[in-house]
C-alpha cells in the first residue's frame, strides 16, 4: 500500500514544471525544466539578464543489442539509445555547502567552497540518470552521474549533447579546437568571426587534429557587450575524454564534443560513474575571473595521505640551448650533446649559487638520434642514460651542492611503451634520488589512432600521476590534456604546459600572457618557462632569424601574473650573467602564496597581480601587457597600514619596446629597464610605464 502510494507519489512529480536553483548571493540563478517531450534543458541568468538561454542536456549512448543478428554484432548493426528525451523527473534534492579548505600549495592559503546544489534524478526505461547542478556566486558547475543499478551497467558514448547557448554574439579569446594539441596561438575575435580568424591562429606540430571550421578549447572566456565576462571550462576530468566546443556561429551557441577514440566512440562508461563537470563562470569584473576558485573547487579533495614531501621547486635546465637548436638532445651527431656530465655540471654550479632547488638535464637518455619524426613503438627505456652523462656522479655532484636533479621522461608519446617502462624508471630515479619528473608527449599517440585528449589518454596521465605520487614524485607534463583542477586532488601534479609556451619564441604573441591566466590557468599552473633575458635568436643559432617579442621586464612580471609551484627560469647561465641586477627578481621570487590580489586585467590587453609569500609575508607584483604600451597606476593599498616597507621596482626603460625588433634592428631595445628601490605603504600609489609587450616588477619587503 505505501509502496503503490509512494509510486504514485512520485509518478506525479511535476513533468514540465520548472526547478530553479540560485547562487548564496541571489544574482545567479538556473533553471532546470523537462519539455513536453521529456528533454532536459537547463538555462542561467545573472541579475535577471540571460547568460545561458535554454540548452539541452542529455547523451547518445550506443544500445543494447537485443537479438544475436550479425547485424547486431557489428558496430553499425547497433542502435542509437535516446537519453536526452523522454525522461520524467523522479526525484529532486536540494542542499547547501559551505567550507573553506586548503591547497597544499597555490594562489592562497584558504580557499572558500560556497554553492547551492539541486540533483535531478531522471527515469526513463527504468534507467535512472541524475543531473547535479552546483551554484557558486561566481558560477554553475553540473555535471551527470549514473548510479548503480540494473540496466545499466557498461555502456559506450556515441555523442554527448550537452549544449551552451550564448545571448549574443560575445567577444571571445579562444583557442582552435584540436584533439591533440593546445600549442596555438589564441584568437581574438567575435564569436561570428572564429570561422574566418582560426586558421590564422595554427601553428605546425608533431600531433594535430583540428575538430571542425568553429571547434574552440575550454576553458573559453568569453566578454558580452554589457560587460559580463563568461567563461566555459571543465572540472575534474577523470576517466572521461576532453571536451571541444563547437561552435554554431549563426546563433552563438556551443555543442559538447568528446574527443572520439580510435574506433570512434566518444567515452566508455561503467556505472556508478559520472562525467566531469561542465562550468559556466559569470562575473561582472575581469579580476573576479582570475581570483575565483570554481574549477578547484569542484575536484574532489586531496587524495594523498602524506603530502610533505610535495614541494614547491625553482628551477634551471640543460634545457634552452637544445630548443634553440644550439645543442643537440642526441648524443653522438655533429653537434654537441647538451646533456654531456661537464655542461651539466656548469649548470649546477650556477643553479646552486643562485638558490635554485633543481636543474632540468633533457636529452640524458639513450633514444634520441632514433626518434624525432617516425612513430615508433619502443625508443626510450628510460633508463639507460647516454654514455656521457654520469648519472651517480652527476647526482651526487647536485646534491652536494643542495641541488636535485630534475627528470625528463620524453615518451615519444608511445604511451604503452612508457607504462611498460615506467615501475624500473620510476625505481631508478628513486634509486638516484630524483623527486620531479617532467613527461612529454609529442608526437602522435601509441597505440595508433589515440588522441592526446581521448578517455585512454586522459586515463594514462592520471595513472601516471598516482603511480608517481606513490614514489612521491611531482609530475610535470608536457604536451598533457589542459588541466581541469586535478592538482587539488593530486597535489603532486606541480605543473602542466599544455598550451603556448615560451619554448615558441616568436611565436609567442604579445597578447598571449594576458589571456593565459583568463583561460589555461584556470584549470591549474603552467610550466610556462619564463625569464628569457636574450630575445635575438641569431645569438644563439647563427642561422636563426627569431626574435621574442618581449621587454626582459615582462618576462620578470610573469613569475607573479601566472602563479605557479613549479617555475624555471628558461634562459642560458651565461645570459642571466649579463643582467645579474635584474636576475635578482627570479632569485628572490616565492613560489607559494598566502595570498594573490588581482589589481587590473582586462583579458587580451593587461594583467597586474599582487600576492603574498607563504612565511615570509614578503609581496610580489607583476604586471604585463600586450603590444600596447601602457601607463598603469598601481595602488599599494594590500599593505599592512601604518606599515613601513621597501620596494625594489624592475621596469620597462621610457624608450624599452618589446614589439619592434627584427633580425636587422636587433633586440636591445627589449633589454632596456630601470631598477630602483623606494619606501612605500599602504598609501602609495606607484605610476608605472608599460612598453609595447612590456611589464614591470617588483619585491617588497
Ligand atoms: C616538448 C616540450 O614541451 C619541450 O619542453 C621538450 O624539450 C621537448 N618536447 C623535447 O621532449
Ligand atoms: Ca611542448
Amino acid at each position: 500500500m505505501l509502496l503503490t502510494l509512494l509510486t504514485t507519489l512520485l509518478m506525479c512529480l511535476p513533468v514540465g514544471e520548472a526547478q530553479t536553483l540560485s547562487s548564496p548571493d541571489g544574482n545567479l540563478e538556473m533553471t532546470f525544466v523537462l519539455s513536453e517531450d521529456g528533454s532536459p534543458n537547463y538555462a542561467l541568468q545573472y541579475k535577471g539578464g540571460n547568460v545561458v538561454m535554454p540548452s539541452v542536456l542529455g547523451y547518445k549512448f550506443r544500445g543494447r543489442a537485443s537479438a544475436k543478428t550479425p547485424e547486431n554484432y557489428m558496430r553499425v548493426g547497433y542502435d542509437t539509445l535516446d537519453f536526452h528525451s523522454g525522461f520524467r523527473v523522479k526525484d529532486v534534492q536540494r542542499s547547501t555547502f559551505d567550507q573553506t579548505w586548503s591547497p597544499v600549495w597555490g594562489e592562497e592559503s584558504r580557499i572558500r567552497n560556497n554553492y547551492n546544489e539541486l540533483a535531478v534524478t531522471l527515469e526513463k526505461d527504468g534507467i535512472d540518470m541524475i543531473v547535479r547542478f552546483r551554484l557558486f556566486d561566481d558560477g554553475l558547475g553540473f555535471r551527470y552521474e549514473f548510479p548503480q543499478q540494473k540496466g545499466l551497467r557498461y555502456f559506450t558514448v556515441l555523442d554527448e549533447l550537452t549544449e551552451f547557448r550564448m545571448a549574443g554574439d560575445h567577444m571571445a579569446w579562444w583557442l582552435a579546437g584540436d584533439y591533440d594539441t593546445q600549442e596555438y596561438n589564441y584568437g581574438e575575435s567575435r564569436l561570428s568571426q572564429v570561422r574566418d580568424l582560426l586558421p590564422g591562429t595554427l601553428i605546425d606540430g608533431a600531433s594535430q587534429h583540428v575538430v571542425a571550421p568553429t571547434a574552440v578549447q575550454t576553458s573559453l572566456q568569453m566578454k558580452t557587450d554589457g560587460g559580463l565576462y563568461v567563461n566555459i571550462h571543465e572540472a575534474a576530468l577523470i576517466d572521461y575524454p576532453t571536451m571541444t566546443l563547437i561552435l554554431d556561429d549563426e546563433d552563438f551557441s556551443f555543442k559538447a564534443d568528446l574527443t572520439p577514440d580510435a574506433t570512434g566512440y566518444r567515452g566508455r562508461l561503467c556505472a556508478p560513474c559520472s562525467s566531469p563537470w561542465r562550468t559556466v563562470m559569470v562575473v561582472d569584473d575581469a579580476r573576479k575571473v582570475l581570483a575565483s576558485r570554481l574549477i578547484l573547487n569542484l575536484n574532489e579533495s586531496c587524495a594523498l595521505d602524506d603530502v610533505s614531501w610535495i614541494r614547491p621547486v625553482k628551477y634551471m635546465g640543460v634545457w634552452w640551448e637544445m630548443i634553440t637548436g644550439m645543442s643537440a638532445y642526441a648524443y653522438g651527431g655533429a653537434k654537441a650533446h647538451g646533456a654531456e656530465s661537464g655542461n651539466v655540471r656548469r649548470y649546477i654550479d650556477f643553479a646552486s649559487e643562485h638558490g635554485f632547488d633543481a636543474v632540468l638535464v633533457e636529452g640524458w637518455n639513450e633514444g634520441w638520434s632514433d626518434w624525432f619524426g617516425k612513430q615508433k613503438d619502443e625508443v626510450f627505456d628510460f633508463v639507460t642514460p647516454a654514455p656521457d652523462f654520469d648519472i651517480e656522479g652527476l647526482n651526487e655532484y647536485a646534491h652536494s651542492k643542495g641541488i636535485r636533479l630534475m627528470m625528463h621522461h620524453e615518451t615519444s608519446s608511445s604511451v604503452v611503451n612508457y607504462e611498460r617502462c615506467i615501475d624500473d624508471a620510476f625505481d631508478m630515479m628513486k634509486r638516484y634520488g630524483y623527486d620531479a619528473v617532467k613527461t612529454g608527449y609529442v608526437g602522435n599517440i601509441i597505440p595508433y589512432g589515440e588522441h592526446h585528449y581521448g578517455q585512454f589518454m586522459v586515463n594514462h596521465y592520471n595513472r601516471v600521476l598516482r603511480k608517481a605520487a606513490e614514489h612521491k614524485i611531482m609530475v610535470n607534463g608536457h604536451e598533457a590534456v589542459r588541466p581541469t583542477g586535478i592538482c587539488r586532488t593530486y597535489p603532486n601534479l606541480v605543473g602542466n604546459e599544455s598550451a603556448l609556451g615560451m619554448e615558441f619564441r616568436s611565436q609567442v604573441l604579445p597578447h598571449h600572457v594576458t589571456i593565459l591566466p583568463f583561460t589555461r590557468l584556470q584549470g591549474g599552473p603552467m610550466d610556462f618557462t619564463p625569464g628569457i633575458f636574450e630575445m635575438d635568436m641569431s645569438k644563439l643559432r647563427a642561422s636563426s632569424r627569431q626574435q621574442i617579442h618581449s621587454t626582459l621586464c615582462k618576462q620578470l612580471a610573469l613569475y607573479v601574473t601566472q602563479a605557479s609551484p613549479l617555475q624555471m627560469a628558461g634562459d642560458l647561465p651565461e645570459h642571466y650573467l649579463r643582467h645579474m641586477d635584474a636576475f635578482q627578481f627570479i632569485k628572490d621570487v616565492a613560489l607559494d602564496w598566502e595570498r594573490s590580489v588581482y589589481l587590473e586585467a582586462e583579458p587580451g590587453d593587461y594583467v597586474v597581480t599582487a600576492r603574498q609569500a607563504k612565511g615570509s609575508g614578503e609581496w610580489f607584483v607583476g604586471g604585463v601587457t600586450d603590444e600596447n604600451a601602457r601607463e598603469m597606476t598601481v595602488s599599494l593599498d594590500f599593505l599592512e597600514p601604518g606599515k613601513k616597507y621597501v620596494a625594489r621596482i624592475y621596469r620597462d626603460a621610457p624608450d624599452a619596446d618589446g614589439v619592434s625588433n627584427t633580425y636587422e634592428t636587433g633586440s636591445e631595445a627589449c633589454s632596456r629597464y630601470e631598477i630602483i628601490e623606494k619606501k612605500v605603504t599602504s598609501k602609495t600609489k606607484l605610476k608605472l610605464h608599460m612598453a609595447p609587450s612590456g611589464g614591470f616588477a617588483i619585491s617588497i619587503k
